[in-house]
């Protein structure tokens, strides 16, 4: 079962900085989810929002801003007390995890702005590094995940989904991935068994802070995802 942080250690700490993601391995998680934006000049930046007003002192698309724009931001300006966290490359943060036994999934943020050539520049540098083993894609824009399966069927993708799916288990497979990513609500046994019996990985991510993860980790599930690693340490008694 892999113990996936959220956007990093994001219970505790600025999300989808590199505070975050050193957190979430002290707390003991075996893998870290984040996401993945273009900017204006083509470089694949990590935050969550199209926007930088929630978690930046910036404003405006970060697909309209240069790296050198976004790399004047503080990205930890929800936490005062933290020390300023810059936005992350995804290089910088293959810099980072390259050493570490842990799964990374990267979250293709496509939905709103389908920044045209991201699988491609993911992919590259995916390969540059020699991470294909440990990385999984995934996206609510599956289109985006059919693109990044034309590019290199060996890459593990993951459907990322929080609606309730008619037989999820058979729209994964049809599309020809590995990973069903519901929302946790949306999750039955039913949906849990048949993704298992389909072979299907089910890792599952959670919309609020504060759970109960017993429920979810009865169903046997791949993985979960999760604002709080060391919560989900203490669940799985590690
Ligand atoms: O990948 C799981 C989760 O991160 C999807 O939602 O909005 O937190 O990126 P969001
Ligand atoms: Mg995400």
């Amino acid at each position: 079962m892999i113990n996936f942080a959220h956007r990093g250690f994001k219970g505790k700490y600025p999300e989808n900085t590199m505070l975050a993601f050193k957190k979430a391995l002290e707390a003991g998680a075996s893998g870290i989810e984040f996401d993945v934006h273009l900017s204006k000049d083509g470089q694949l930046v990590i935050i969550h929002d199209e926007t930088l007003e929630r978690t930046t002192d910036g404003s405006g698309l970060v697909g309209e801003k240069t790296l050198d724009q976004l790399k004047d931001l503080n990205a930890s300006k929800n936490y005062p007390d933290c020390e300023i966290q810059r936005i992350l490359t995804l290089r910088e943060y293959f810099d980072f995890a390259k050493d570490y036994d842990i799964i990374t999934n990267i979250e293709l943020k496509t939905s709103i702005i389908d920044y045209p050539g991201i699988e491609e520049k993911v992919y590259e540098l995916i390969k540059e590094y020699g991470l294909e083993e440990k990385i999984i894609i995934s996206s609510f824009n599956h289109n985006s995940l059919i693109r990044f399966k034309e590019l290199d069927d060996n890459i593990k993708c993951g459907v990322l989904e929080s609606s309730r799916l008619y037989e999820p288990w058979n729209y994964v497979k049809n599309l020809g991935m590995e990973y069903y990513h519901p929302l946790n609500f949306t999750v039955t046994k039913e949906v849990a068994e048949k993704c298992a019996e389909n072979n299907i990985g089910l890792n599952i991510w959670f919309g609020v802070s504060d759970y109960d993860y017993s429920q979810y980790l009865e169903m046997n599930p791949t993985g979960l995802i999760t604002d709080y690693p060391d919560r989900v340490c203490e669940f799985i008694g590690k």
